[in-house]
This record gives structure tokens, C-alpha cells and sequence, in this order.
């Protein structure tokens, strides 16, 4: 009888035992669900971080989910989730710095289209915007194909990775104009006749609409004819918009932008995160701005040697020492050196011919230009419908 007993009263103590700990492990699940560790990682050669804050790490929420308490709950289950996920993503390479004596050669190797204009995956029809991940491939925004192509190193032909067809659909995108990757591969895409930013994520041919589920306009909830776009390492969203002379910046989730500047005609646009300066460039006011951190324009550089400036890179290495970018002089079909503490320095980079033509030494219409991990310089040479690389050939700081 006793024997009974103690067995009746030890089941019942394991199943209540199961089910405490069924309950702990399923608020534990609920809750990882919803949190994701973002690692910083040096993923744009224009980014401008200092390599100590390449090995930091943050924690941040979906878009959707704005309650950043849940992050902070004490769960056992969850503290635990983070810290692994973290130690797996710590591998970031050492940022890349070029010094300012360094040069490149001055003929371009065709490293992407260079065939006649086209539809073909070999070829580009006026490229407008590209991106170049940490892998060195090469993202295009291919605006009258209506598709984002990537160029993988040495490749032959782009792959498709985005768009395709013209249209207003989630697969869809109408003439493209900008372009973002983050550290997820995600795609962003400033889709211009659709006045919408659609971000695909990696490896989906549907996009989500980030910005302009409204209709083009003015208004606050608006964009109307986006050309640049930049995200941060929060993925905060900034958008240049022609139409509106404006700079807009969306936090993650949100359905209203912040004005951050207003300038005529602005294209290329990026930030210097070390201390949120924003810089612009102005195609009709022929310079690029740069507006500090409370959003007064505190410089304007070039007007006087810059014809219809499209977008520009921060050459790798870029602080407070060394403020050079590097600048692509659409209109005078070249690329161009300044540095912001020596205004009244222009260095021709490439394009030395300084007119608009098809040769090796030669752009027409250079729209881009950013860097690779090695520090060759890559163009976006739109009207011959290709991109050229020209090779790094000196970087010794010292000599
Ligand atoms: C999308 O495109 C279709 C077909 O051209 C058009 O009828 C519709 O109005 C468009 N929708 C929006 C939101 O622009």
C-alpha cells in the first residue's frame, strides 16, 4: 500500500516536472523567435568604420518587431542562442586603407558588359548603380533591363538576382536606379518608375516594399524618382530623390522618412557612420554637400571643377586624417581625386583624356565608382555599357 503510494505520488511529481520544463523550453523558443543578432562585418569597401568596430557586435529586433525589451528579458535559453550566434559570425577581414600617394593604372580592364548593349546575361543596357560585396563580386543595377545582375569574380556573365521584367509586381521592377546589398546579401532596390525601394532578400525573387507604398508625392510617407540609395549597419534607409531635391532617411519598419537634407538634383549618397556626416552628390549644382550629424550643410566641394558629379566612394582608409574621395566627374568622363581639407586639389584618376569615348583610357558617362578588397578601383562606365577596373599600383604610405 505504502509502495503504491510512493509510486502514484513520484509520477505525478515527474509529470508536473515535464511539464515546467515543456513550458520553459516553449517561452524560450517564443522568444528567439522574434530577436536576431546582426554581426558588423566590413561589407562595403566605402564604409568608412575603423577596423576596431569591425569586431563589434550589436543586437537588434526585425523591422516588425519594435519592443527591444524582449531582447533584454533575462532567458537563460535566449542569452545563451546569442552569445553562440555571435562567436560564429566574429570573422570579419581587416578594413582595407589606401594611401593618399597611391595610383592605378590608367588603362581599364572590362571586368563586366563591354558586348554591345543588350539583354543578354553578358551584357548591360546603361548600368546605373553597383554595389561590391567583401567577396568582390559585382552587383549592377541594370535599369533598362529592369534588373539587378551579379558578377561574380572573373565571371564571364552576370547571374539575375533580382527583376527582370518590367512591372509593378513583388518580382517585378521598372527601370532601376540604385542599389544597396547588406550583410545579410539582402537586396536593396531604388525602383524608379515605381518610386518604390523594394529590398529582396537573399535568394528571393519577390521583394518586399520598404518605401512607397503610397504613390509618388511629396509628402513625408512619400518618394517620388529615388536615384541613390545607402543603408547603415542599423539598416536604417537613406534614399536621394531626384524630383524632391530631398535626402530622406527610414528607420527599419517605418512608413514616414526623416528630412535629412535638401539638395538640387541629388544622386549618390553615403554616410560616415563614425560620425553620421552625410554626403551627397548634387548632379545640377555640380558638387558633392556634406551635411553633419545635426543636418546643417557644413561643406560643398567641386563646383568649380565638377561637371554634373554622379556619385563618389570614400577611398578606403578615409578618417579624419585623410578625407579623400574619390569622385565620378560624369559629364567630364572621368574620375577625379579632391579631399575635403584641400578643396582646391583635383587629381585625375582615370579618364585621362578627359573626353567621352570607348578605349581602355576612355568613359562615357562614368556614373560609379567603388573599391575592392584590394583596393583596385572599379567604374561604372553607364553609356558604354560596361564596368572597367583599374588595377592598384602603389601603396606604400611611407615611400
Ligand atoms: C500596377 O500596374 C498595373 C498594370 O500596368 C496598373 O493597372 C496598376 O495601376 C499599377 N499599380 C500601381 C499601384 O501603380
Amino acid at each position: 500500500m505504502r509502495n503504491r503510494i510512493l509510486i502514484i505520488a513520484s509520477t505525478i511529481l515527474s509529470i508536473l516536472l515535464i511539464i515546467t520544463v515543456s513550458l520553459l523550453i516553449h517561452r524560450a523558443r517564443k522568444q528567439q523567435s522574434v530577436s536576431y543578432v546582426y554581426g558588423k562585418r566590413h561589407d562595403s569597401p566605402m564604409s568608412s568604420s575603423s577596423s576596431s568596430s569591425a569586431t563589434t557586435f550589436f543586437v537588434s529586433t526585425t523591422p516588425a518587431d519594435t519592443s527591444s525589451s524582449i531582447i533584454t528579458s533575462t532567458s537563460t535559453a535566449t542569452t545563451t542562442t546569442t552569445t553562440t550566434t555571435t562567436t560564429t559570425t566574429s570573422a570579419s577581414k581587416p578594413s582595407l586603407k589606401i594611401c593618399p600617394t597611391a595610383t592605378w593604372s590608367k588603362k581599364g580592364i572590362t571586368v563586366a558588359g563591354g558586348t554591345d548593349s543588350g539583354s543578354g546575361l553578358n551584357q548591360l543596357t546603361i548600368p546605373v548603380d553597383m554595389f561590391v560585396d567583401s567577396e568582390d563580386a559585382i552587383y549592377i543595377a541594370d535599369s533598362f533591363n529592369h534588373r539587378i545582375v551579379k558578377w561574380n569574380p572573373g565571371a564571364r556573365e552576370g547571374i539575375v538576382v533580382a527583376g527582370d521584367t518590367s512591372g509593378n509586381r513583388t518580382h517585378e521592377l521598372n527601370y532601376v536606379t540604385g542599389l544597396f546589398v547588406d550583410s545579410e546579401e539582402s537586396i536593396y532596390v531604388a525602383d524608379n518608375h515605381n518610386h518604390r525601394v523594394q529590398k529582396f532578400k537573399k535568394d528571393s525573387k519577390h521583394a518586399t516594399t520598404l518605401i512607397g507604398e503610397y504613390g509618388p508625392g511629396s509628402g513625408i510617407n512619400q518618394i517620388n524618382n529615388c536615384w541613390g540609395l545607402y543603408v547603415d549597419k542599423q539598416f536604417n534607409i537613406y534614399v536621394s530623390e531626384h524630383s524632391n531635391h530631398r535626402i530622406t532617411k527610414w528607420s527599419p519598419g517605418a512608413k514616414i522618412g526623416q528630412r535629412v537634407a535638401f539638395v538640387a538634383k541629388p544622386l549618390g549618397i553615403h554616410v560616415d557612420e563614425s560620425n553620421d556626416d552625410v554626403y551627397v552628390a548634387s548632379y545640377s549644382g555640380n558638387c558633392v554637400y556634406r551635411y553633419d550629424k545635426d543636418r546643417k550643410p557644413v561643406q560643398r566641394i567641386g563646383e568649380k571643377v565638377l561637371d554634373s558629379p554622379y556619385d563618389f566612394a570614400f577611398l578606403p582608409g578615409f578618417d579624419s586624417n585623410n578625407r579623400d574621395i574619390i569622385i565620378a566627374d560624369s559629364e567630364h568622363h572621368r574620375v577625379v581625386k579632391m579631399n575635403l581639407d584641400k578643396p582646391d586639389l583635383v587629381t585625375i584618376i582615370a579618364g585621362i583624356t578627359n573626353q567621352g569615348g570607348s578605349s581602355a583610357e576612355e568613359f562615357n558617362e562614368p556614373r560609379r565608382v567603388r573599391f575592392d578588397s584590394k583596393g583596385n578601383l572599379l567604374v561604372l562606365d553607364s553609356n558604354n555599357n560596361r564596368v572597367q577596373k583599374f588595377l592598384i599600383e602603389n601603396n606604400k604610405c611611407d615611400s
